[in-house]
């Protein structure tokens, strides 16, 4: 077949609105592009193919293909991941430079693993996110699942680790076994669970495994998935943990700058009267993001709810004092 018979049949495929045929023949256009060695025009076309709504949902019929069943919990039955897409915006994601240029190198590999193919190079496939609260692990994820326009599978590691003795290795084999065939982004949120020792509920031997069977299965991993595993207490991690990942991303609270450009995302709903946001970011230290998004929203509540179109000192002190005390009552629990 020469290309002008693959355009033609493409051209029908279009007219006759026969989706699967259109996306074959522009697919097969595409293998040829890249036996020629034409990688970059490869690219365009499949960014162009896959550019559109219709497209994410192609993309989604990949991961389904082989219409393997949700992982379940062989005792319990309760499903051991949830398959979620998003549609966010890496502007959405504030972080300070370093860290945004480290993310986006990860999803510029993943995107362009075709390329890197051709060097016989691989992306960075298993990736560490970690930093306190409410600084942007799971919503990065999130985000790089949107814009990769691959949906997300979400591990939860509680709901792995099984009251079973056995049942954990089993459940966490059938997880890996489900993303190997397809294309995820795999996020296994709080993996601070398996690294969690004596004064824990659960056995230490059990953990112990727990931990060994985890790190086998990535060390073994095989899949066309981005993996990428995230916690808050990242100094109780087994030291073993850590040389697993290609790439440890560290999420730090905000500083000044980043608070700023915080309180424009989370105030740009509303009009502001006399504000100067740059107060409030000098104000505001120790605040992770997800504090200062609560902070904004309570704000705009209250300015809602009296009536008013515009957001006011008043309202956002308020909110914000609010808040301080929150923190602080969240400290006093601490430190018992
Ligand atoms: N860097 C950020 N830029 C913009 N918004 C953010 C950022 N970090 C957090 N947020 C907002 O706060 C919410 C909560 O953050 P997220 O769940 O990602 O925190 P986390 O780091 O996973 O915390 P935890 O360690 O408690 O799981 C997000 O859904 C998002 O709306
Ligand atoms: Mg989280």
């Amino acid at each position: 077949m020469t290309n002008t018979d693959i355009l033609k049949k493409l051209f029908i495929a279009f007219a006759k609105d026969d989706k699967e045929e259109f996306y074959r023949l522009a697919e097969e256009y595409i293998e040829r592009e890249k036996k020629k060695k034409h990688n970059i025009v490869a690219k365009e076309l499949k960014e162009a193919l896959y550019s559109s709504k219709i497209s994410t949902k192609s993309i989604v019929g990949r991961n389904y293909k082989n219409n393997i069943p949700i992982p379940r919990d062989t005792e319990k039955g309760f499903p051991l991941v949830e398959i979620k897409e998003y549609e966010l915006d890496l502007d959405s994601l504030i972080l300070p430079e370093e860290t945004f240029q480290i993310l986006n190198q990860i999803i510029k590999e993943f995107r362009d693993a075709d390329i890197l193919a051709t060097y016989n190079l691989k992306p960075k496939n298993k990736i560490l996110f970690c930093g306190p609260p409410g600084t942007g692990k799971t919503y990065s994820a999130q985000v790089i699942s949107s814009v990769l326009n691959i949906p997300l599978i979400y591990v939860r590691f509680d709901s792995i680790i099984s009251s079973y003795l056995g049942e954990t290795a089993a459940n966490l084999r059938k997880v890996f076994d489900f993303i190997e065939n397809g294309t995820w982004v795999v996020l296994f949120d709080e993996v601070d669970i398996i690294g969690k020792n004596r004064d824990d509920h659960y056995e230490h031997g059990e953990i112990k495994r727990v931990v060994n069977n985890f790190l086998q299965m990535l060390d073994t991993f095989e899949g066309s998935s981005l993996i990428i595993a995230a916690t808050n207490h990242q100094h109780i991690l087994d030291p073993a943990i850590w040389r697993r990942f290609d790439e440890i991303v560290y999420f730090d609270l905000p500083g000044e700058s980043e608070r700023l450009k915080l309180f424009e995302l989370y105030l740009k709903p509303i009009k502001k009267n006399k504000i100067d946001l740059l107060e409030y970011a000098k104000k505001t230290e120790g605040f992770s993001p997800s504090d200062i998004k609560m902070a904004c929203i309570e704000a705009i509540k209250y300015a809602i709810l009296n009536d008013k179109d515009q957001l006011t000192p008043m309202e956002l002190d308020y909110a914000l004092s609010r808040f301080k005390e929150r923190m602080n009552i969240r400290n006093r629990g601490r430190k018992k």
